[in-house]
């Protein structure tokens, strides 16, 4: 079932790569949230050999090579988002080595070696979470940094219109349309297909961290204060924004 998973997926991103170009990438982290600029967690990059797992057009790879970061790695499961990545990043001068292959597969990455190893908006398509953060501490060096982020749990609860693709919020309420304990895997509709993914809680995400090594530095799950703020937007993701997180974000140590 996982292996038909990764297939139907890889065939999502290698079909629809274009439409993604740049679109979830740092200094980003997430929808309505706070960006690398707000929280620094990488300031101490210049220099450093960095690995992005689900690495897609590589502007965030793009984004730290500009804030000095001496090697790039990438890997993606879809070949058609590495040869954008590959074309971007050699179109600014940098020469990354970049691998197609799942991230629950072993693969050639160095054991040891790197000084982050990051994931923006990737993490969550794994089909073995625990197997992945085991991987990704693998190729860290001892007090290696590792950030990722992804979707938030609750986001993924809240039902959405068949009509508009909306999220529903019914006079100022939000409408629960599946269990925060249910992490079975779940199919978006997207474009002209569905891609398949599980929503785990942040306790699975917890425990699997400490069970591959890993301390939690810190954990942003909080919208952006402007967004908080922001009285003019009602749209239901605005609304959604002001009462669940729609995105969160992880900075760990490999102990
Ligand atoms: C939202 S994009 C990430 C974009 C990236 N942060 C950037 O800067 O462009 C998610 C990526 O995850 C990749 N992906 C999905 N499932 C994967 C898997 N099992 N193993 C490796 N990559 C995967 C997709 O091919 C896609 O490029």
């Amino acid at each position: 079932m996982e292996e038909q998973i990764i297939e139907k997926n890889k065939k999502y991103w290698d079909d629809h790569a274009d439409l993604w170009f740049g679109t979830t990438a740092l200094p980003k982290y997430g929808v309505k949230f706070a960006t690398e600029d707000d929280l620094h967690f990488f300031s101490e990059v210049e220099g450093k050999k960095v690995l992005e797992i689900c690495c897609g057009s590589g502007h965030s790879l793009k984004y730290l090579a500009d804030k000095g970061a001496e090697e790039l790695w990438g890997l993606d499961l879809s070949q058609k988002q590495l040869d954008n990545a590959g074309e971007l990043l050699k179109e600014s001068g940098c020469n990354p080595k970049l691998i197609c292959a799942p991230m629950e597969a072993d693969s050639d990455i160095p054991q040891d070696y790197f000084d982050y190893v990051y994931s923006i908006y990737g993490i969550g398509w794994t089909t073995d979470l625990e197997g992945t953060f085991k991987k990704a501490a693998s190729y860290l060096k001892s007090g290696g940094y590792f950030i990722f982020s992804w979707g938030h749990p609750l986001h993924y609860c809240v039902a959405k219109s068949y009509e508009t693709g909306e999220d529903v919020v019914y006079n100022g309420a939000l409408v629960f349309s599946r269990s925060y304990f249910d992490e079975s895997y779940l199919k978006m509709p997207v474009h002209d297909t569905t891609v398949t993914f599980a929503n785990r809680k942040i306790s699975t995400f917890v425990n699997a961290l400490y069970d591959a090594g890993f301390i939690i530095e810190k954990m942003i799950e909080q919208t952006d204060e402007k967004s908080l703020a922001d009285t003019e937007d009602n749209s239901p993701k605005a609304q959604k924004a002001k009462m669940v997180p729609l995105s969160m974000c992880f900075k760990c140590r490999k102990l």
